[in-house]
Formats: C-alpha cells, structure tokens, sequence
C-alpha cells in the first residue's frame, strides 16, 4: 500500500555533486524522461527513494497482519476467498517493490533487517487493531482508498522501476477498495446492529486514515525537493484534500455519519473542509507507542525465524542445480 508521506527528500549532499551532472539530471526530470538504475542520479535522489521505496515495500507487508487476522473468521466462502485473494496482493506488491528497491543497490536481506530491528518506519494505520468485520470493509475501502490516492501519481514518478511496479499495484489496488467499500455497502443495508458496526469502523479508521497522507505541508520540509526531482508530484495535504472529496460522498451514500463535527461542504471551492488532525497521536503511533506496534513487528521476526528453513532450501537447491550445470558443461566439454 502506502507511501505514507515519510517520503522525503534529503538535499543537503546535492551541493558536493559536480554542478554540470546536477544541471544535465534535472534537465532529464524536468523532460519528463525516465531515470533507469543505470544511469547517473544524486547520492540524495537514491537515498530517498530507497527510503521511500523500502517504507513503501515493509507498508505492504506488515499490512497483511490486520486483514490475515480475519480470513479464519470471514462470514462466507466468497468473502475469504476475496480476502485471501487481496492478502495475497499485498504481499505481491510488498515484492515487487523491495525488487524496485534492490535495483537502486540495496539488499532484500539488508532492508527485512531494517525492518525487523524496527530502524525502518513503515504507515502507521497498521499498528490499529481490526475489531470487528466491519474494519475489513473499512479498511478495503478507506486504506485502500488513501493508498490509490497516493499511489496513482507515482505511476508517473521520475524513477522507471518505481513507476512501472506502482502501475500493477494500482489495477489491484482498485479491486481492494471496491471490495471493501462493497462490505460496507452490505453491512449498511443490513440489520440495525450490522449498519452500527460499520459506522464504529468507520469512527475508528477515519482519522488514521487522513494520517496516512503524513505531515501537513508546513511542518513537510523536505516535500520541496522530492517534487523537484518528480518523486511526488502533489504534496501531502492536496492528496489529502482529494480523499476527503472523493470519499465522503461514498460515506454520505453508506447512510454513516464522519466522526468530525467540523466537516462540511464549501461550496465556494467545491471541497470538503475537515477539522483538525491530531497530529499528537499521529507521531506517538510512528514512534512505535501505537496500540499493535509491538505485536507487528513480534509477528514478522516470527515469520521470519519459521521461514528461515525455506531460505536455506531454496539456497539449496540453487546451489544443486548450479553443480549439475557445471558438471554437464564438463562432459560436453570432455566428449
Ligand atoms: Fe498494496
Ligand atoms: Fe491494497
């Protein structure tokens, strides 16, 4: 999923750099042309997209863990096999992009350690627990949803792998949100007490999920130099902005009410206007004292550990098949 704005530029090496480089490369992103893991690029430009890449990769699969925990519990065979179907994605999209990662000179192994030693951040709407049901159907469709909104211009980011890996993940994307905003629609119109767990799902989600944009664009130093170099191409507050639009008519539609007393339309520019964001409780949770933070991070080290012989194996058998080749090479060679 989920670029959640911790995806900043770092500019302050840009001025060692020989001035002609500096000036040829921006020419490039300035024409649109796409940079390609071979071609020149600012120590600053790839450390930031190995951050934001590798925050993006680690969202994707510590995002498995929420919805994992309900495929045992789905209420029918076509909402686990949904389920099971879009867990299974997120892991996919986890893949391809430590593969995008990988391509900027950094190891799968040295970016899972990052991860599990917890140095590496990852969006914190993970680290909210999935209560009920309902959380599934509002996850799909608001986490989901904040992620289509920040993913979909990074189908046109300035690094060619990152871009064509973000296309897929985008058509997959899609079906997550309507699969979830469909859970919704179907609890909604369904008994008084089914309707009233989808609107304490949404009371739940709807603030973590404004937050995954990150940091207002006043206190988001860095997005200057990120949109410079065609890495973002909105800030974080104009993608939040058009969440809020596309989404609360989608809730209005549902029969629910947005736990914000301050939300309302404005009809001299079309938009939502929402209240205030607590930004307290968004650096408390990044900074590892959400309610499930611990408890992701257990689960992956676990994982991690019990994988550990399908590595070797696979290693194993890699290294059997390199021998054979070797050892038929050999006889060609002798015959
Ligand atoms: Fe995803
Ligand atoms: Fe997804």
């Amino acid at each position: 999923m989920y670029t959640q704005a911790l995806n900043q530029a770092e500019p302050e090496t840009v001025a060692t750099e020989e001035p002609g480089r500096l000036a040829r490369f921006q020419e490039r992103i300035d024409a649109e042309e796409r940079i390609e893991p071979n071609d020149w690029m600012p120590a600053a430009y790839r450390r930031t997209l190995i951050r934001q890449i590798s925050q993006h990769a680690h969202s994707e699969i510590v995002g498995m863990l929420p919805e994992g925990n309900w495929i045992t519990r789905a209420p029918s065979l076509r909402r686990k096999a949904a389920l099971l179907a879009k867990v299974q994605d997120e892991g996919g999209h986890g893949l391809y992009l430590y593969a995008a990662a990988e391509t900027l000179g950094v190891t799968r192994e040295e970016l899972v350690d990052q991860l599990l030693s917890g140095a590496a951040k990852y969006s914190s709407i993970f680290n909210y627990p999935t209560l009920t049901w309902a959380d599934i159907g509002a996850i799909g469709w608001l986490v989901d949803g904040a992620a289509i909104m920040n993913q979909i211009p990074l189908c046109r980011t300035s690094y060619g792998p990152y871009a064509r890996a973000m296309i897929r993940i985008c058509k997959e994307e899609s079906f997550h949100q309507r699969q979830g905003y469909e859970i919704m629609l179907t609890l909604c119109r369904g008994t008084p007490e089914q309707k009233a767990m989808a609107q304490d799902a949404l009371n739940r989600w709807w603030w973590p999920a404004l937050m995954m944009f990150g940091p207002p664009d006043s206190e988001s130093q860095h997005t200057a130099q990120s949109m410079r170099w065609k890495i973002k191409r909105f800030t974080n507050d104009e993608l939040r902005q058009k969440f809020v639009d596309a989404t609360v008519p989608q809730g209005l539609y549902l029969g629910l009410t947005f736990p914000d007393p301050d939300l309302r339309f404005d009809p001299e520019t079309g938009h939502w206007r929402f209240g205030a964001i607590d930004w307290e409780e968004f650096r408390r949770v990044l900074a590892g004292h959400g309610p499930c933070n611990r408890e992701r991070l257990e689960a992956r080290r676990r994982a991690h550990a019990e994988g550990a012989w399908v590595r070797e194996a696979a290693l194993a058998n890699a290294a059997k098949r390199r021998q054979r080749t070797a050892y038929a090479a050999q006889r060609i060679a002798a015959e």
